[in-house]
């Protein structure tokens, strides 16, 4: 009883300031029960009177709260099949940026973690230079029989995993509440995303574990030409601490210092456009926390990657499927697209390969008329991840953190070229897989394949009947399916308006419509 108390009264804190912040006021009351509806006028009437627009009342209101509840902020800015793309997308600003803890608590914190005071372990330990809700980043230097070199330690906050504990305990509790009374909170499944918030901000928060992700980094970039990444100083590394090579580089986000030092910014973003692909592609691991924040360009104008908290796998299967996704996109080869998803056992096998191939035509057919400024790659993605909804499939969530991955790296690459060609740049690297990868046996897939098709035309003369057939059977599997405007299909489109995702609602009765015209038309033809 007590235990709820406590959580009931950081709930209230956490109302309190979200109430004050204006935040309230973006939730339509609409769809409320008139219990809450009333609740949340009185709520309102703390309102602290701001002109500030959503993404800055919500920034305002969860740096408020602390670490938590910023983590919680961007966690959910990754998930706008929880919270809908507006939501979402306002959570993007969110800054992890907070004041840093004393140097006297720093330098004690290193001496704990290491068993030996700061002054035996570093020749110099100087002030943060930057702080966030998990950690802060000093510069040091050790004494070597070189000379000094310099460090970057990264520390936990202290207390940080206490606090991160309570709240989260809070959290729990009111997601298990809001379960047991709302079936939207059911669907929406609360209780999961807390846990799994819990568990990436676990990962997060023990530093051997970001030190074993840039290890492996390391070996699977070790030739990659414009990518690196800093070495580990595994002595000097603990749960809590972690020591690495200090990077002397141009931040990313620095524009102005990258311009001044005539560095060429269309190369830069071709650079990092590539190398996240390749990572996803050849390795099956990518940094997952792409901002300019996290990288520096080198005198050679090399990449360099640090803050390996938050990771993305890909395994075998989903990175064929990635390279074959953006192969098929390129030489608008829309059929192979398909079926790569029925191979990969994303859509169930009583759906139709050609009608999914049509909507996958629907999708990128009116991209490909588009200058290339206009075509975004992670805009695609997310069509793409959409419309298999349509056909059933449910969205795995590595390929959501890598659609996710795609959008912040395009803004970034897009904000130093805004004419970047993504096709152009995303081909050497899909073409690289797939010489590497299915080579030989791919070209001979590729013979069987045209063989087949060969021996369907041949089979299916005079033409004209061949084509009739086709339309007839093809109408007959769509009608099966219940494509065209089927109760799912407008489920599926009203779900994503419930989700206020307007963009995307448009996009799906655009390319429904599309499908529905492709089969009249057929139909007509026939
Ligand atoms: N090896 C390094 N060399 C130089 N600066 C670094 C290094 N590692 C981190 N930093 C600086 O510290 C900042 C925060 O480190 P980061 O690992 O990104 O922590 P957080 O997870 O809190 O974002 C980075 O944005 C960068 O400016
Ligand atoms: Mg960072």
């Amino acid at each position: 009883m007590t235990l709820s108390l406590g959580h009931v009264a950081r709930l209230g804190r956490a109302g309190t300031v979200f109430a004050r912040e204006g935040v309230l006021a973006l939730i339509d009351p609409r769809p409320l029960p008139p219990a809450m509806r009333l609740a949340l006028r009185v709520a309102r009437l703390i309102e602290r009177p701001t002109g500030a627009g959503a993404a800055v009342r919500l920034s305002a209101a969860l740096t408020q709260l602390g670490p938590t509840y910023v983590k919680l902020g961007q966690f959910l800015a990754t998930r706008p099949d929880v919270v809908g793309v507006a939501l979402a997308r306002d959570l993007e600003s969110l800054q992890d940026k907070m004041v840093p803890f004393p140097q006297a608590e720093a330098e004690s914190a290193v001496a704990a973690a290491l068993g030996r005071p700061v002054r035996a372990v570093f020749a110099s330990f100087g002030p943060a230079v930057a702080a966030a809700s998990i950690a802060q980043v000093h510069r040091a230097e050790i004494a070597t029989a070189q000379g000094r070199l310099p460090v970057a330690v990264k520390l936990l906050r202290p207390g940080i995993e206490r606090r991160f504990r309570a709240d989260l305990d809070t959290l729990d509790f009111a997601a298990r509440r809001a379960e047991r009374h709302s079936a939207e909170a059911r669907r929406l499944r609360m209780v999961e995303a807390v846990d799994t918030l819990r568990r990436s901000v676990a990962i997060e928060m023990d530093f051997r574990l970001e030190a074993a992700a840039i290890s492996e980094m390391a070996e699977n970039t070790r030739d990659d030409t414009k990518f690196r990444v800093p070495a580990v100083d595994w002595d000097l590394t603990a749960k809590d601490v972690l020591t690495l090579e200090w990077v002397d580089g141009t931040p990313l986000s620095d524009r102005a210092a990258l311009e001044a030092k005539g560095f060429d910014l269309t190369r830069l973003a071709r650079a990092l456009m590539q190398s996240f692909l390749r990572h996803a592609m050849r390795d099956g691991f990518f940094h997952a926390d792409m901002h300019p924040g996290n990288f520096f360009v080198d005198d050679h104008g090399r990449l360099i990657a640090v803050d390996f908290g938050i990771m993305g796998r890909l395994g075998p299967k989903e990175r064929r499927f990635l390279a074959e996704i953006l192969h098929g996109f390129i030489t608008r080869n829309y059929h192979r697209t398909a079926e790569v998803h029925f191979e990969a056992g994303y859509v169930p096998p009583q759906h139709s390969v050609e009608s999914f191939a049509q909507a996958i035509r629907a999708i990128g057919e009116p991209i490909h008329n588009r200058p290339a400024e206009d075509i975004s790659m992670a805009k695609l993605l997310t069509l793409l991840f959409e419309v298999t909804g349509l056909f059933d499939m449910r969205t795995r969530p590595e390929l959501l953190l890598l659609q996710k991955t795609m959008v912040v790296v395009e803004g970034v690459a897009r904000s130093f070229d805004p004419k970047l060609d993504m096709w152009a740049t995303a081909e050497p690297v899909v073409r690289e897989w797939i010489e590497r990868n299915l080579g030989p046996a791919g070209r001979l897939e590729d013979a069987t394949e045209g063989a087949i098709e060969l021996g369907k035309t041949l089979a299916g003369l005079p033409a004209l009947l061949g084509r009739a057939a086709h339309l007839a059977e093809q109408l007959d599997i769509i009608t099966r399916n219940g494509l065209v405007l089927a109760p799912e299909t407008v489920a599926a489109i009203g779900a994503a308006e419930a989700r206020r995702n307007r963009w995307m609602t448009a996009a799906l009765w655009v390319i429904a419509a599309a499908v529905a015209w492709f089969v009249w038309m057929g139909y007509r033809a026939m």
